[in-house]
C-alpha cells in the first residue's frame, strides 16, 4: 500500500495541519518578527541570549527567564541600550528555575502584563543542563544494606524534561489567548530546544540524551494536537505552531572543558546556523510541526536530495567531488519528516474526532454569534 500524500483529507499529515518540508534554500523575512513577544526560558546565555540579541534588533519585545540573574540583566541592559533598539520595545528579565511551576506561571505573567500587546506569539523553551559527572553510570552508596541510599539526582531532567514540560503546558495556554487590542490572525509558536542527543544516543550522558529524547516525544505528539487544541476556531485564530531544533555540539557555557577537549579537532556546529535556523522557524509562521537538526557544514553532492517529506534521501559527505557535478554546503536537516505518515489505528481514529470537534466548535462559534446579531447577546467573540 502506497502512503497517503500530504494533500489527502484522510491521511494524518493533512488533519494535522503540518506544513510540507522547509525550503532550506529560500530566504525569510526577519522582519516579521518586529512587535512579536517571545518569551525565551534559559535566555540569559547560549542559544537563548544569541536568539535575544538577534530578534531584539529585529524589533522583538523579548521577556528572558534564567537562573543566571546576573548574565541576563546584564544582556538586557545590553539590549536596551542598543541603538537598534526602539523606546517602545519591551525588553526585560526575570528570575526563573524552570523545575518551579510557580517561577514559571509568574514568567508567563509577567510576559503578559508587560508586553505592549497583552499577549504572548512566541515561546523558546531553551533552559538546559548536562550531566558533567555522568553520576547516573555510576551508581554510589548502594552497598549499605541498612539503610536506604539516596536516589539518583536525576536533575538533568528536573530542568531539561520537567522544565519544559511545565513551559510547553503553559504556552500551549498562553498562545491560545487572544488579545482586546488585536485580531485573532496572529502566530502561535513553541520552539523546542532538543539536541543530536535526542535522535542519537550520546554514551556517558545517559540523563542528557534520555531527557533530549523525550523533547523528541513531546514535539512529535503536540504537533499533532497542538494547533487543534488551542486556539478558537470559531474566530478563525491560526493554530499553534510547534517547531523543534536539535543542533550538534555548538561552544557555549554548556559545553565543558572535558567535552571540548574530546571534541579537539572535530568540526562543531556553529552559533550562528543555530541562530538562523531558529530565525526561520520563528519568522516563517507556514512553517508547522517540523525538526531541524543543525551540524557541522558538511559538503554534498546534488544527490543528497529530501524526500516528498523533507527528509534526507541520501547525503554524501567529504568524498572527492565528482567532475561536472554541483557541489554545496549545508549545515541545516529535516528530521522526523515522515511521522503521520503512516499510522495505526488508534492515531487515525483520535485525530479524525479531534478535526471533527474542532470543526463542530467552529459551527457552534458560528451559530452563537448568529443568534447574538439577531437577538443582542454577546456570541463567541465575548470569550
Ligand atoms: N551547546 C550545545 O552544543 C547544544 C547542543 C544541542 C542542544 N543544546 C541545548 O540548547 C539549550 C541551550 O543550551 P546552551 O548551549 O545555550 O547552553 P548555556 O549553558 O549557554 O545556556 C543554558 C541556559 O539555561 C540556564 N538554566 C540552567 N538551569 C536552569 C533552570 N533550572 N532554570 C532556568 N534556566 C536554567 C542557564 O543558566 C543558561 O543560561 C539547552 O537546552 C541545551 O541542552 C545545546
Amino acid at each position: 500500500m502506497s502512503a497517503p500524500s500530504i494533500d489527502d483529507p484522510w491521511s494524518v499529515v493533512y488533519m494535522t495541519n503540518l506544513s510540507g518540508p522547509v525550503d532550506l534554500s529560500k530566504s525569510y523575512n526577519p522582519s516579521s518578527l518586529a512587535g512579536k513577544t517571545i518569551l525565551i526560558t534559559g535566555g540569559a546565555s547560549g542559544f537563548g541570549a544569541a536568539f535575544a540579541r538577534h530578534w531584539a534588533a529585529h524589533g522583538a519585545h523579548l521577556i528572558l527567564g534564567d537562573v543566571n540573574d546576573s548574565l541576563g540583566e546584564a544582556l538586557v541592559a545590553e539590549l536596551r541600550a542598543s541603538p537598534t533598539t526602539r523606546a517602545d520595545q519591551f525588553i526585560t528579565y526575570q528570575h526563573c528555575d524552570v523545575t518551579s511551576w510557580a517561577d514559571q506561571v509568574s514568567l508567563f505573567r509577567a510576559a503578559v502584563s508587560g508586553s505592549p500587546t497583552k499577549r504572548i506569539d512566541a515561546v523558546v523553551a531553551g533552559a538546559g543542563i548536562v550531566d558533567s559527572n555522568a553520576s547516573f553510570d555510576q551508581p554510589q552508596n548502594l552497598d549499605d544494606e541498612t539503610t536506604i541510599p539516596p536516589p539518583p539526582p536525576l536533575r538533568v531532567l528536573a530542568v531539561n524534561l520537567t522544565g519544559v514540560m511545565y513551559t510547553a503546558h503553559l504556552a500551549l495556554h498562553y498562545l491560545a489567548q487572544d488579545s482586546t487590542t488585536t485580531s485573532g490572525n496572529r502566530d502561535r509558536h513553541l520552539l523546542l530546544i532538543s539536541s543530536i542527543a535526542g535522535l542519537l544516543g550520546l554514551p556517558g550522558q545517559t540523563e542528557y540524551t534520555t531527557s533530549k529524547h523525550a523533547v523528541m516525544g513531546l514535539f512529535r505528539a503536540l504537533r499533532g494536537t497542538a494547533g487543534l487544541l488551542g486556539p478558537a476556531p470559531e474566530r478563525n485564530d491560526t493554530p499553534i505552531r510547534v517547531n523543534v531544533l536539535c543542533p550538534y555540539f555548538v561552544s557555549t557555557p554548556l559545553i565543558s572543558r572535558a567535552g571540548m577537549a574530546l571534541l579537539a579537532g572535530a568540526a562543531l556546529g556553529k552559533l550562528e546556523d543555530v541562530v538562523d535556523a531558529a530565525t526561520r522557524l520563528m519568522a516563517d509562521d507556514g512553517i508547522r510541526g517540523r525538526a531541524l537538526a543543525i551540524g557541522p557544514k558538511m559538503r554534498v553532492v546534488d544527490i543528497a536530495e529530501g524526500d516528498e517529506y523533507g527528509e534526507t534521501v541520501q547525503m554524501v559527505e567529504s568524498e572527492p567531488v565528482v567532475p561536472g557535478r554541483s557541489e554545496r554546503k549545508q549545515a541545516v536537516w529535516e528530521v522526523y519528516g515522515h511521522d503521520y505518515r503512516r499510522v495505526e489505528t488508534f492515531t487515525w481514529r483520535y485525530m479524525a474526532m479531534l478535526n471533527l470537534m474542532t470543526g463542530l466548535r467552529g459551527w457552534v462559534g458560528f451559530v452563537k454569534d448568529l443568534l447574538g446579531l439577531c437577538f443582542g447577546g454577546a456570541g463567541s467573540r465575548g470569550r
